[in-house]
Order: C-alpha cells, then sequence, then structure tokens
C-alpha cells in the first residue's frame, strides 16, 4: 500500500530568495492533517449532527459514527472494550488533568512519581494535585529505569502512580514503558503514559501492562480538536464524573443524579464530533498503511538526521548517543548564534518550519543545556518581562513524509548561517521571533 498522503506536503511559500518548497520540521508541535482525514471529514460535513440523543437519518449516521471511532480506537491501542474506557477530550493535556483529578479517590494522600524528562503537561497536573517525586535524568538526559525503582522501594507503598512519557518531545528518547509499567505494577503503583509523541511514531498495546494513555490528535494527522484518554475502566469509574452536565447522567431529580456509565460519564456537554471521525479516519489509514512501514521510514530518517546535524562544525546536539528506534526528534544549539536567531533565518530564507526555546519542557531542557541556577534566574526575569531568554535550542522534529533532501537543505542552510559574520534580523514583538529588517508578512489568502 502507498504511504498515506498529506496535506500541503511540498508546497511552496514566499522566502526572502524567493518561492521555496516548504520544509516542514516541526511534526512534534503539530502534524498536517493526512488526505484520508479532510476527504473523510468532508464526507460528513452534510451528514453532521449531534450525537447519541438525536431522532433522524442525520443523527443516527453522526452517533454511529462517533461511536465507531471508539470502537477503532480500542482495536488500534489494543484496549479491550470490557477492560478499557476510551474517553474523547480536546487534548494530551486535558486528558491528563481530567485523569489527575479523576485518581483522587485513588491516589488520595499517596504520591505521583514523574520524571524530569517530561512535558510541563505531564507535569504541572500531578504537582497541582499531589505530593511528587521526580525521577532525574542521567546526564545524557535519559531515565535510567533503576532509579524508578528505587524510588518506588523507598517509598513502601506511597506512590500510587507512575506518571511518565513514552517518549521525550525534546529529545526524541523513547521510554521502555512495558519494563517501568511492570516496575510499577510489582510496587502496587498504576501507570500513566503521556503519549502525545509515542503515539505518532510507535505502536502501543494498553494491554501490556498500561493502566492510563493521553493523547492527541493534531500530532497524529488529524487536526480536528480532539484527544482521547484510555483508561482501565473499574479505575476510571470510581467517584463522581470529574466534569458535569448534558450527556453525564441517567436520572436527574431536583434532589437526586444517577451518573451514566463510562465513557458518556466522563464526556460532559456535547463532545469532540468531528475530531473523533478524523482521528478514526487517521487510524484506519496507518492500520491499513502498517506502523511497521511508518518506523522504518522514521529510523532511516531519524539517522540521517543525526548524522547531519553532527557532522556541522559549531552545532552541539542536546543529550547524548541515540537509539536507533528514538523518534525523529533533535533538539540542538549553535554556539555562535541565538536559537532565535538561527531558526530565523532557517525559516525566511530557506522555508524550513522548527520550533525553538524550551519546548514546554523547562526543567529537562535546562538540564540538558547545564544551565546554571544563575542563569536559570536570568531565564525566569526574561520570561516574566515577556523577553525571549538567552538559553534555548532549536528543535528538528520529523514525520514519514520527511525526505533526505530536506534534511540536507536544513544543513546547508546552517552551514551557511553559521559561516555569516553578521545576520541583520530585528526582533519583532507581534511575532515573538526575530525577522529579517523591514520584514512585511502577508496572509496566502
Ligand atoms: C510529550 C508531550 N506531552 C504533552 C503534550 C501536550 O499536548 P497537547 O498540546 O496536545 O495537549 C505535548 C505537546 O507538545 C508533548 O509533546
Amino acid at each position: 500500500m502507498r504511504r498515506p498522503e498529506v496535506i500541503g506536503e511540498r508546497d511552496v511559500v514566499k522566502t526572502l530568495h524567493g518561492e521555496r518548497p516548504y520544509i516542514f520540521f516541526d511534526n512534534a508541535a503539530s502534524t498536517p492533517a493526512l488526505k484520508s482525514v479532510f476527504d473523510r471529514v468532508s464526507a460528513f460535513m452534510p451528514y453532521y449532527s449531534n450525537v447519541e440523543r438525536g431522532i433522524g437519518y442525520k443523527s443516527f449516521v453522526s452517533t454511529e459514527l462517533f461511536e465507531r471511532a471508539r470502537e477503532v480506537i480500542h482495536e488500534f491501542m489494543e484496549a479491550p472494550e470490557d477492560e478499557y474506557a476510551v474517553i474523547f477530550v480536546k487534548n494530551t493535556t486535558e486528558a491528563i488533568n481530567k485523569l489527575a483529578r479523576k485518581l483522587r479517590p485513588i491516589i488520595g494522600d499517596g504520591k505521583v512519581l514523574t520524571t524530569e524528562m517530561e512535558h510541563h503537561s505531564n507535569f504541572l497536573p500531578w504537582k497541582k494535585h499531589y505530593e511528587t517525586e521526580v525521577v532525574e535524568v542521567d546526564k545524557n538526559g535519559r531515565i535510567d529505569v533503576n532509579l524508578i525503582e528505587d524510588k518506588l522501594k523507598k517509598a513502601k507503598g506511597k506512590i500510587k502512580l507512575v506518571a511518565i512519557t513514552g517518549a521525550s518531545n525534546v529529545t526524541g528518547y523513547v521510554n521502555p514503558i512495558y519494563e517501568i509499567a511492570d516496575i510499577a505494577h510489582r510496587y502496587g503503583a498504576l501507570i500513566s503514559i503521556d503519549g502525545a509523541q509515542y503515539i505518532p511514531h510507535k505502536h502501543i498495546s494498553m494491554k501490556n501492562g498500561i493502566d492510563f494513555l493521553s493523547f492527541s490528535a493534531h500530532k497524529f494527522y488529524a487536526p480536528f480538536g480532539s484527544g482521547a484518554l484510555i483508561g482501565k475502566k473499574e479505575l476510571l469509574d470510581k467517584g463522581d464524573p470529574e466534569s458535569v452536565g448534558g450527556g453525564t447522567v441517567k436520572f436527574v431529580a431536583l434532589d437526586e443524579v444517577i451518573w451514566a456509565d463510562l465513557p458518556e460519564k466522563e464526556e460532559a456537554g456535547t463532545p469532540v464530533i468531528i475530531g473523533a471521525i478524523a482521528l478514526m479516519a487517521a487510524l484506519e489509514e496507518f492500520k491499513k498503511w502498517g506502523m511497521e512501514a511508518l518506523e522504518k521510514i522514521e529510523e532511516h530518517l531519524h539517522e540521517k538526521l543525526y548524522k547531519a546535524l553532527g557532522d556541522l562544525d559549531g552545532i552541539k546536539i542536546l543529550g547524548g548517543e541515540r537509539n536507533n528506534d528514538d523518534l525523529p526528534v533533535i533538539s540542538f544549539v549553535s554556539e555562535k548564534v541565538s536559537p532565535y536567531v538561527l531558526s530565523s533565518v532557517l525559516s525566511f530564507e530557506y522555508g524550513i518550519g522548527v520550533r525553538t526555546g524550551c519546548f514546554c519542557a523547562q526543567p529537562y531542557v535546562k538540564k540538558l543545556l547545564s544551565v546554571t541556577e544563575r542563569e536559570s534566574e536570568s531565564i525566569k526575569q526574561d520570561l516574566l518581562h515577556g523577553l525571549l531568554p538567552e538559553k534555548g535550542a532549536i528543535r528538528a522534529s520529523l514525520s514519514f513524509y520527511n525526505t533526505e533532501e530536506e534534511i540536507n537543505v536544513l544543513k546547508e542552510a546552517i552551514q551557511d548561517a553559521l559561516s555569516r559574520d553578521k545576520i541583520d534580523y530585528e526582533y519583532d514583538p507581534h511575532f515573538k521571533a526575530f525577522v529579517p529588517r523591514g520584514f512585511k508578512f502577508t496572509l496566502p489568502f
């Protein structure tokens, strides 16, 4: 089967040197939509109606497709329906916040074990609701599973949940989630995986010991506002719904409420109908193509990207040695040019889209950059004053549809920027970015 087609692939954009094919290396933030996803959404639109209780042909079509999307997720993630609930939400962040609030009856005054590698979305919700312990990463930015076990052992049953990312959005490192699940369970803790980065690149099987999983469809080629929380039914069913209102009840009187069963109990109000159908379309296409095919291409691109960046004088890759199966996500810095200026040269002159800063993982990026206490304070002051802090990195995150040729353009662009004596860009507070002096932005339509 042909690989899935991506909308906007090889489109041209204006640059300072004329039109160039756009090279999108910011897939870890959001991927473009698959063509099949967009086509499915377009085909569905004439039938769009609210779901569940409408009586009418279009309501039946909407409800059928919405519920089928749930079944497809169960199947794709190997999460049997009798054991797991799939709850539609708007993104990973919402899923983790929901889970953190939902687990109150289970975690109580126990602790949550998380790691220094986490995106803020898998750190702050736990910190807000519970006492947390943090497993530090080693000098290369990796998690040592022995440290997870040490913490669990020392906590003597007080740690009730291990909340860890499947893969880092900064280094692309993949964590051994099934091994960590085993360890967690051995010490009586549950495990929640932040799948925001893992799911678009690796196949997951929930039944291999994963209790909870959160992910976003916009990072999985279906950017129509949905995400999902998958979790063990018996655990998610405890207590009142996290959010209450329409759809969450079976019966309401002025003095009595009987909650609905899962998953409706946890989907208050009108759910993300189009987003769920879009996600289904993406999963179906990847199922047909095979996640192994995607992984194979991405491993190859990862190797090429690592080599290209590693070959460049004056470029330092964050982290240490990489494994073959780490994600094609690499963050780097230049000793000579600020990441904010370098990324602007890539964009304005070469049509390359990347991401800069700390990628919503400030503790991890600071560790990888060996930021001192004093520098950390200065970063804080810059951020509080709305300034770009000096420290930060550039992230190139690739996907199966990127090419070796694009990696070569990135390499050439970086070489060109680093060879210049002066880069005449100025800070534009509107774009929060450096732009070529005198630059005027125009929308494409
Ligand atoms: C590892 C990780 N977790 C969580 C998130 C949050 O995802 P969302 O913005 O879709 O909620 C991201 C987003 O970049 C991420 O990379």
